[in-house]
């Protein structure tokens, strides 16, 4: 198997694993970052959402040898103390319920944020659509996104 060098959450970790090997299983497995969860394994859940240079992915769908030098970005490196916007938002909304969706929910937010730092309500449905939850946090999501942007104070 060949080995790969990946830049994750600013470090650079070589692993030896099949070209085809999700991206999500290496930082799961060989990284021991298990904040990005497995939900459905089919790209349509967004519970492994990470970030490749700062664009969402699905990491289930993504092959480490698609990801050369770009640099990927978890849950674990949103914020190096935790308190990126979103989670101190998603901490006074009291957002998770099983929390088995949040950490991909927080990186497409964090993604939507980077990029549209004052979302509409239609601006946060487009961005997080992709990310489903089972326990139906949406409205407290939708609420801490906006709290996260400046735009409520509630
Ligand atoms: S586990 Fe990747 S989209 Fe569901
Ligand atoms: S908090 Fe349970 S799946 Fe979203």
């Amino acid at each position: 198997m060949p080995n790969y060098t990946l830049k994750v959450n600013g470090q650079a970790h070589t692993i030896n694993v099949a070209a085809d090997t999700p991206l999500l299983w290496a930082l799961r497995d060989n990284l021991g970052l298990v904040g990005t969860k497995y939900g459905c394994g089919m790209g349509l859940c967004g519970a492994c959402t990470v970030h490749l240079n700062g664009v969402p992915v699905r990491s289930c769908q993504t092959p480490v040898s698609a990801v050369g030098n770009t640099p990927v970005t978890t849950i674990e490196g949103l914020d190096p103390a935790g308190a990126h916007p979103l989670q101190k938002a998603w901490c006074d909304h009291d957002v998770p319920q099983c929390g088995y969706c949040q950490s991909g929910q927080i990186m497409s937010a964090a993604a939507l944020l980077k990029q549209t730092p004052s979302p509409t309500d239609a601006d946060i449905d487009a961005a997080m659509a992709g990310n489903l939850c089972r326990c139906g946090a949406y409205p407290k999501i939708e609420r801490a996104i906006l709290h996260a942007s400046g735009q409520s104070t509630e």
